[in-house]
């Protein structure tokens, strides 16, 4: 079967929704491929921070409702260390900007009911996804749906087809130049059917590793240990995830953990990576396709929300006035962003996280930046400005 529609999008995470909503709404028509089931994509536990960038964006598209109302804005994070809790004031430092705490399986159900609800489409449990000449002007997508093989013929592609997509291999490699960081920990995230145990995100360092408080609802807890990156979760009880939690968020006051059931636990591994350009010929790639960040500075979904707001003016230009310039200009624009997020990624996670094979000297190096970073005016600002987003056009 043939068919044909303006800019073909691979992947139907948050990046492939909001181009897809974003282009919908000035009239220009595309269609997802996702190779999971609904069900799957709604229910994956991942990032939790929005910035205040992507919560205008969810806005502007109209989905702003379930999010005001289920979602809980922060005005602030906690730095925890030798026992201590020093609070970075996003409100006095950031001119009141703050953070919205609201799962990306939120955001994604969200935007695939108001997708479907415009009629799509969105074909899932795609099979086979394969992208040809996309160096031409006639750039192509062949897949296989309900085991029919469908050729869908675009102008564009756009690759939000997450780390482990398609779409990326299609730049020839003497074009690309990839650079990437993998950490020797990865992070074993639970959910935990308790109330909320602090007001706000906890990011605490301590000699038995990074640990952090993060929050779903007023009944559902997120929490997140670092670990060996390697190490099976089946070897984890959690009995001894909650006693490394209680040991790392040690605290002078008489502030306790509250605890209840974990309902869910998994440990992913950490890496930095970028790809240049993020465009080849028609194919352009956006969020996790073209570049992972260390989730400490929980950036991943903000920095994809931040590309497709950029691929979507770009194709508007296009459409409406024949311009190419923002489409050319689309990975460099982008990419600006990225390796600010990336740095500040790689700093939060340096500055928290104890290296297998740190020495005291490292160790003197950490507590004397998060020392800086929690006494100093200007430190704190820097932390603050990049955690709550920079504007977008930075
Ligand atoms: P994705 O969300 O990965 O979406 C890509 C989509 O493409 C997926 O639905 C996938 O099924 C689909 N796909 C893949 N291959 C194909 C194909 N061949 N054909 C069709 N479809 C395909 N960020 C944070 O800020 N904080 C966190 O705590 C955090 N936790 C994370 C935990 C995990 C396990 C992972 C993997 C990521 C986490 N991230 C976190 C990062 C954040 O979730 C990502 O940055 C964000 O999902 C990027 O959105 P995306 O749309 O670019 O990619
Ligand atoms: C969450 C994830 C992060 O990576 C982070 O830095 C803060 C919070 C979360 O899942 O809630």
């Amino acid at each position: 079967m043939n068919m044909r529609t303006r800019v073909g999008i691979i992947g139907a995470g948050p990046a492939g929704l909001l181009l897809s909503l974003l282009l919908a709404a000035d009239g220009i028509d595309s269609v997802v491929l996702e190779n999971r089931s609904r069900e799957e994509i709604e229910s994956t536990i991942r990032a939790g921070v929005l910035e205040q960038g992507t919560v205008d964006l969810m806005e502007e598209l109209g989905l702003g409702e379930r999010m005001q109302r289920e979602g809980a804005i922060h005005h602030g994070i906690e730095l925890r260390f030798d026992g201590e809790g020093h609070r970075i004031d996003f409100s006095t430092l950031t001119n009141g900007r703050g953070i919205t705490l609201y799962a990306q399986h939120e955001v994604v159900k969200d935007c695939v009911a108001e997708r479907l609800k415009q009629g799509g489409p969105i074909f899932f449990n795609v099979k086979d996804v394969h992208l040809y000449n996309v160096a031409s002007d006639q750039p192509s997508i062949q897949f296989v749906h309900e085991d029919e093989t469908i050729e869908l013929q675009c102008d564009f592609i756009a690759g939000c087809d997450g780390f482990h997509g398609v779409a990326r291999s299609s730049i020839p490699e003497a074009k690309q130049k990839i650079f990437t960081r993998s950490y020797p920990f990865g992070w074993l995230g639970i959910l935990m059917q308790a109330p909320p145990s602090s007001k706000e995100l906890i990011y605490a360092y301590h000699e038995r590793g990074f640990a952090l408080v993060s929050t779903r609802s007023p009944t559902l807890q997120r929490m997140y240990i670092q670990c060996d990156p390697l190490d099976a979760i089946e070897n984890w009880s959690d009995a001894m995830i909650l006693e490394e939690l209680q040991a790392r968020l040690e605290s002078k006051d008489n502030w306790q953990l509250k605890v209840g059931p974990v309902s869910q636990k998994s440990i992913l591994a950490m890496r930095s990576f970028v790809i240049e350009p993020m465009q080849y010929g028609r194919l352009f790639l956006a969020g996790d396709a073209a570049h992972i960040v260390p989730p400490t500075g929980a950036k991943g979904l903000n920095l994809a929300a931040n590309d497709i707001r950029h691929l979507a003016h770009a194709l508007t230009l296009y459409y409406k006035r024949n311009e190419t310039d923002l489409l050319e200009a689309y990975s460099k624009t982008c990419l600006r962003r990225v390796w600010r997020a990336e740095h500040f990624s790689w700093w939060m996670t340096s500055m928290l996280h104890r290296f297998p094979d740190d020495d005291a000297f490292q160790q003197r190096m950490q507590r004397a930046q998060l020392e800086y970073t929690v006494s100093s005016q200007a430190a704190s600002a820097s932390l603050a400005e990049n955690y709550v987003g920079l504007p977008f056009g930075w």
